[in-house]
Formats: structure tokens, C-alpha cells, sequence
């Protein structure tokens, strides 16, 4: 296993649109390992292999740190409801913004066996889901921000800057 390096906002590699993937080789099994150390590493919730450089329909999450999701060629079958909340991302460090998404989402994917697989998620697990997935069509959280990309740990009413 190894940390790889993270890609950065405004590397063109973000704006691609990802390959699906067909098999799953040790190649494959590395680059998730290693996308699960790097985003441990980091301290993030969720990882998406073009920020590793790779385009290939993969990302890896853990909301929780202890329970780790890999997928595959995911898919969102089906949203609902509405939630507002700040959000971040490992390409744009000590950055966040106010992005509304869906509060449930239900997906499809495969797993490392390429067995296919449904997960739902809420609150966070389903903003980290949609947030993973636009990645892998090239699309980045900060189009999507209300109002001002915010330094981490400032308040989002706050706009003054040093
Ligand atoms: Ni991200």
C-alpha cells in the first residue's frame, strides 16, 4: 500500500469523465488499497480515483471511519428530500462551502468482486455518495456552492477576509 498524491482543483484531470470498469485486477486491488491509505491519510470521507490521478469509475468512502465502502461503476438510482450543509473537499484543502443536495440517496454498484451491490444513505453518507460520484463525471462541489467558498472553520456568515 502506498499514499498516493492528490490531485489539486484546476488539475484537468478533475474534469474528465470516467472510464467504467470492466474487471477487477491485482492492478485495480492496489489502486483502491491504496486510495483507501491516502484518503486515512488525509483525514478525509471520501475519495475518488480521478483525485489520484486514475480515471476509473471508483471512489472510497468511510463517514464514520470505521466502516469503509468501496464502489464501482456506481450509479444513483434513485434521490430524495433536500439538504443544505457546508462541505469540503481533499483537491481544495482548508476550503468549504454550502452545497444542497438530495438527504437520501439510493445507489448501485459492484463491488471488488464485480458482484452487484445497493446502498442507501443519509446526511452525510449521502452527500459523501453524491459528492464521490461527481467526481467520476468530472464535476467538482464548488459549482455547486451558495454564496462564498469559506476557509474551514469560519462561519458561513462571516465574509470578512485578512
Ligand atoms: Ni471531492
Amino acid at each position: 500500500m502506498a499514499i498516493r498524491n492528490i490531485r489539486m482543483f484546476g488539475d484537468p484531470v478533475l474534469e474528465k469523465v470516467c472510464k467504467e470498469v470492466r474487471e477487477v485486477t491485482p492492478r485495480t486491488m492496489e489502486l483502491i488499497d491504496d486510495m483507501f491509505e491516502t484518503m486515512y491519510d488525509a483525514n478525509g470521507v471520501g475519495l475518488a480515483a480521478p483525485q489520484v490521478g486514475v480515471l476509473k469509475r471508483i471512489c472510497v468512502i468511510d463517514v464514520t471511519y470505521e466502516d469503509p465502502i468501496l464502489l464501482i461503476n456506481p450509479r444513483v438510482l434513485e434521490t430524495s428530500g433536500e439538504q443544505t450543509g457546508s462541505e469540503g473537499c481533499l483537491s481544495l484543502p482548508g476550503k468549504c462551502g454550502d452545497v444542497t443536495r438530495p438527504n437520501y440517496v439510493k445507489v448501485e454498484y459492484y463491488d471488488e468482486n464485480m458482484e452487484k451491490q445497493v446502498i442507501e444513505g443519509t446526511e452525510l453518507l449521502a452527500r459523501a455518495l453524491l459528492h464521490e460520484i461527481d467526481h467520476l463525471d468530472g464535476h467538482v462541489y464548488t459549482e455547486k456552492v451558495i454564496g462564498e467558498i469559506r476557509n474551514v472553520g469560519e462561519e458561513s456568515e462571516n465574509t470578512e477576509e485578512e
